[in-house]
């Protein structure tokens, strides 16, 4: 009972959290369009999200390889927005060989190859904005088809990629993601209502461990066609 009303406060908190900044950005309007979006993943020069930056965060890839090994061993797999290649290089190390990435920063898989060059050299990667991938591949299906900490930036304007995702997956999605922030590069969604009305069905989530492996905020959620 305490348990519910406490859940229902803190949805509500939630809810008006991102109201607000909603209400704040209107105001103040700091959004970008697709293009200056793509422009700053292709080279961040904030500062932030350095390739380098990306290389450690082993207890991020182990949360996954935990949430991956219940969905059986032969299964091909595509991570969208791999960057350097760190979850990508333990799913190999853990006998995971079919395995593809799509990746907008061409510096980002320079970096990939340079520290993790037995998996690079291993697995099909893609290197163009998630967007044209789509597009220009549409015939190629995964048994899964992950994210981790993308899809928050992901310009509403390309939406229609989550309906690419559900076609070209043929059992799984898998997304680790950022559901509140709001910026002018981050895209707060529920990503259960956005799979679910695509005929996805949620069966796993989490909102609690994966807050403390990377930061509150963040959800795990797997769907199953
Ligand atoms: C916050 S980083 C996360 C990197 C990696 N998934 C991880 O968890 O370590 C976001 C990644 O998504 C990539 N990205 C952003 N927008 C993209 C797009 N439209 N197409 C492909 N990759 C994109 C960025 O270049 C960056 O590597």
């Amino acid at each position: 009972m305490l348990a519910d009303s406490l859940s229902i406060i803190k949805y509500y908190k939630m809810k008006t959290h991102l109201i607000l900044k909603k209400i704040k950005r209107i105001f103040k309007d700091d959004s970008k369009p697709l293009d200056d979006i793509h422009k700053y993943w292709k080279k961040p020069a904030d500062g932030t999200n350095r390739p380098s930056d990306y290389i450690l965060k082993d207890e991020r890839s182990r949360y996954l390889l935990e949430k991956i090994q219940n969905l059986g061993k032969d299964i091909n797999i595509l991570e969208i927005g791999c960057n350097v290649g760190r979850n990508l290089n333990y799913l190999y190390n853990n006998n995971y060989t079919d395995l593809s990435a799509v990746e907008i920063s061409e510096a980002a898989l320079v970096k990939f190859k340079d520290v993790f060059g037995e998996t690079y050299n291993a697995i099909s990667i893609y290197n163009s904005p998630v967007e044209e991938f789509f597009k220009e591949n549409s015939n190629l299906q995964y048994d899964l088809i992950y994210t981790m900490a993308v899809l928050e930036h992901i310009h509403t304007d390309s939406d229609w990629i989550f309906e690419h995702m559900v076609k070209q997956t043929s059992k799984y999605i898998l997304i680790i993601e950022d559901e509140n922030s709001i910026s002018w590069k981050h895209f707060p969604r529920n990503y259960k209502k956005i799979f679910e009305n695509l005929g996805m069905k949620q069966i796993e989530f989490d909102d609690s461990l994966i807050a403390k492996v990377i930061h509150k905020g963040f959800v795990y959620r797997l769907f199953e066609k």
